[in-house]
Protein backbone atom coordinates (compact mmCIF):
# COMPACT_ATOMS: atom_id res chain seq x y z
CA UNK A 1 0.00 0.00 0.00
CA UNK A 2 2.84 2.43 0.59
CA UNK A 3 4.26 1.40 -2.46
CA UNK A 4 1.82 2.90 -4.45
CA UNK A 5 2.51 6.45 -2.75
CA UNK A 6 5.93 6.10 -2.64
CA UNK A 7 6.08 5.61 -6.36
CA UNK A 8 2.99 7.48 -7.45
CA UNK A 9 3.65 10.39 -9.75
CA UNK A 10 4.39 13.55 -8.88
CA UNK A 11 4.14 16.74 -10.87
CA UNK A 12 5.42 20.29 -10.67
CA UNK A 13 4.06 23.31 -12.79
CA UNK A 14 6.18 26.49 -12.59
CA UNK A 15 6.94 29.56 -13.67
CA UNK A 16 9.99 31.66 -14.62
CA UNK A 17 11.57 34.92 -15.90
CA UNK A 18 14.58 33.72 -18.90
CA UNK A 19 18.08 36.30 -18.49
CA UNK A 20 16.96 39.08 -21.03
CA UNK A 21 20.33 38.55 -22.80
CA UNK A 22 19.05 34.29 -23.53
CA UNK A 23 19.37 33.83 -27.63
CA UNK A 24 17.26 31.28 -29.48
CA UNK A 25 21.15 28.71 -29.16
CA UNK A 26 20.58 28.64 -25.62
CA UNK A 27 17.15 27.67 -25.66
CA UNK A 28 17.77 24.88 -28.11
CA UNK A 29 20.47 23.58 -25.26
CA UNK A 30 18.51 23.92 -22.73
CA UNK A 31 15.69 21.69 -24.57
CA UNK A 32 18.53 19.46 -25.49
CA UNK A 33 19.76 18.96 -21.97
CA UNK A 34 16.41 18.76 -20.53
CA UNK A 35 15.70 16.09 -22.88
CA UNK A 36 18.46 13.63 -22.35
CA UNK A 37 18.24 13.93 -18.64
CA UNK A 38 14.12 13.36 -18.47
CA UNK A 39 14.71 10.68 -20.76
CA UNK A 40 17.58 9.02 -18.02
CA UNK A 41 15.40 9.87 -14.94
CA UNK A 42 11.98 8.62 -16.51
CA UNK A 43 10.79 12.19 -16.06
CA UNK A 44 8.15 13.66 -18.43
CA UNK A 45 6.61 17.20 -19.36
CA UNK A 46 6.48 19.94 -21.36
CA UNK A 47 8.24 23.51 -21.68
CA UNK A 48 6.49 26.52 -22.94
CA UNK A 49 8.71 29.47 -23.71
CA UNK A 50 7.01 32.92 -24.33
CA UNK A 51 9.11 35.77 -25.12
CA UNK A 52 11.01 35.81 -21.59
CA UNK A 53 8.96 33.97 -19.74
CA UNK A 54 9.01 30.13 -19.20
CA UNK A 55 6.11 27.70 -18.15
CA UNK A 56 7.06 24.40 -17.13
CA UNK A 57 5.21 20.75 -16.26
CA UNK A 58 7.32 18.21 -14.75
CA UNK A 59 6.03 14.35 -14.17
CA UNK A 60 7.28 11.48 -12.61
CA UNK A 61 8.55 9.94 -10.06
CA UNK A 62 8.69 12.28 -7.36
CA UNK A 63 12.08 11.77 -5.98
CA UNK A 64 12.78 12.60 -9.36
CA UNK A 65 10.85 15.66 -10.05
CA UNK A 66 11.83 17.15 -6.76
CA UNK A 67 15.72 16.45 -7.44
CA UNK A 68 15.41 17.88 -11.05
CA UNK A 69 13.34 21.07 -10.25
CA UNK A 70 15.97 21.61 -7.75
CA UNK A 71 18.79 21.85 -10.08
CA UNK A 72 16.12 23.76 -12.24
CA UNK A 73 15.73 26.30 -9.61
CA UNK A 74 19.23 27.16 -9.30
CA UNK A 75 20.04 27.43 -13.09
CA UNK A 76 20.92 31.06 -13.61
CA UNK A 77 19.11 31.09 -16.62
CA UNK A 78 16.04 32.08 -15.63
CA UNK A 79 15.14 33.99 -12.34
CA UNK A 80 11.72 34.38 -10.64
CA UNK A 81 11.14 30.79 -10.41
CA UNK A 82 7.37 30.13 -8.62
CA UNK A 83 6.04 27.16 -8.38
CA UNK A 84 2.41 27.09 -9.34
CA UNK A 85 1.05 23.86 -8.34
CA UNK A 86 2.64 20.43 -7.17
CA UNK A 87 0.59 17.11 -6.98
CA UNK A 88 0.42 13.47 -6.92
CA UNK A 89 -1.34 11.89 -9.94
CA UNK A 90 -2.93 9.10 -10.97
CA UNK A 91 -1.67 8.78 -14.50
CA UNK A 92 0.88 11.12 -16.72
CA UNK A 93 -0.18 13.57 -19.08
CA UNK A 94 2.79 13.97 -21.14
CA UNK A 95 3.80 10.37 -21.66
CA UNK A 96 5.31 11.12 -25.29
CA UNK A 97 7.52 14.01 -24.43
CA UNK A 98 10.47 13.98 -21.74
CA UNK A 99 10.34 17.84 -22.55
CA UNK A 100 8.10 19.16 -25.54
CA UNK A 101 10.07 22.49 -25.99
CA UNK A 102 7.55 25.08 -27.60
CA UNK A 103 8.37 28.61 -28.16
CA UNK A 104 6.18 31.27 -28.92
CA UNK A 105 5.42 35.47 -29.42
CA UNK A 106 3.60 37.28 -26.89
CA UNK A 107 1.19 37.98 -30.12
CA UNK A 108 0.89 34.03 -30.82
CA UNK A 109 0.09 33.66 -26.78
CA UNK A 110 -2.46 36.53 -26.77
CA UNK A 111 -4.22 35.49 -30.07
CA UNK A 112 -4.35 31.98 -27.82
CA UNK A 113 -5.22 32.82 -24.66
CA UNK A 114 -6.25 36.48 -25.02
CA UNK A 115 -3.56 37.26 -22.60
CA UNK A 116 -0.32 38.87 -23.36
CA UNK A 117 1.76 37.07 -21.47
CA UNK A 118 2.27 34.52 -18.98
CA UNK A 119 2.81 36.76 -16.14
CA UNK A 120 -0.43 38.49 -17.17
CA UNK A 121 -2.18 34.75 -17.78
CA UNK A 122 -1.46 34.16 -13.88
CA UNK A 123 -2.34 37.69 -12.79
CA UNK A 124 -5.94 36.41 -13.69
CA UNK A 125 -6.48 33.94 -10.75
CA UNK A 126 -8.96 31.94 -12.24
CA UNK A 127 -6.94 30.47 -15.44
CA UNK A 128 -4.26 28.99 -12.18
CA UNK A 129 -6.53 26.08 -12.33
CA UNK A 130 -4.61 22.89 -12.82
CA UNK A 131 -6.75 20.99 -15.49
CA UNK A 132 -6.64 24.35 -17.13
CA UNK A 133 -2.92 24.62 -17.26
CA UNK A 134 -2.69 21.09 -18.62
CA UNK A 135 -4.66 21.79 -21.13
CA UNK A 136 -2.94 24.54 -22.37
CA UNK A 137 0.50 22.85 -22.35
CA UNK A 138 -1.16 19.88 -23.94
CA UNK A 139 -1.99 22.08 -27.07
CA UNK A 140 1.38 23.41 -27.48
CA UNK A 141 3.00 19.73 -26.47
CA UNK A 142 1.00 18.73 -29.84
CA UNK A 143 2.78 21.56 -31.89
CA UNK A 144 6.15 20.91 -29.77
CA UNK A 145 7.47 18.17 -32.74
CA UNK A 146 6.58 20.30 -35.97
CA UNK A 147 8.72 23.24 -34.42
CA UNK A 148 12.16 23.19 -36.42
C1 LIG B 1 13.80 26.97 -17.97
C2 LIG B 1 14.69 25.77 -17.78
C3 LIG B 1 14.17 24.50 -17.80
C4 LIG B 1 14.98 23.39 -17.60
N1 LIG B 1 14.41 22.13 -17.61
C5 LIG B 1 15.19 21.06 -17.36
C6 LIG B 1 14.63 19.76 -17.32
O1 LIG B 1 13.44 19.54 -17.54
N2 LIG B 1 15.47 18.72 -17.03
C7 LIG B 1 16.81 18.89 -16.79
O2 LIG B 1 17.49 17.92 -16.51
N3 LIG B 1 17.35 20.11 -16.84
C8 LIG B 1 16.58 21.20 -17.12
N4 LIG B 1 17.15 22.44 -17.18
C9 LIG B 1 18.63 22.55 -17.08
C10 LIG B 1 19.09 22.46 -15.65
O3 LIG B 1 18.89 23.67 -14.99
C11 LIG B 1 20.57 22.06 -15.59
O4 LIG B 1 21.34 22.98 -16.33
C12 LIG B 1 20.81 20.70 -16.16
O5 LIG B 1 19.88 19.78 -15.65
C13 LIG B 1 22.23 20.21 -15.83
O6 LIG B 1 22.41 19.01 -16.50
P1 LIG B 1 23.87 18.34 -16.66
O7 LIG B 1 24.35 18.18 -15.25
O8 LIG B 1 23.60 17.07 -17.39
O9 LIG B 1 24.67 19.33 -17.46
C14 LIG B 1 16.36 23.57 -17.38
C15 LIG B 1 16.89 24.86 -17.34
C16 LIG B 1 16.08 25.96 -17.54
C17 LIG B 1 16.68 27.33 -17.51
Amino acid sequence: MNLYIIKSLYSIIYKSAARPELSKKDLKEISRVSSSNNAKEGISGMLLYVEGEFLQLLEGEKEKVLTTFSRISIDGRHTDINIICESHQKQRQFEEWNIGFYSLTGKEFQDKTGFKSIKSYFEADKYQDEIMLVFLLKQYAELANKQT
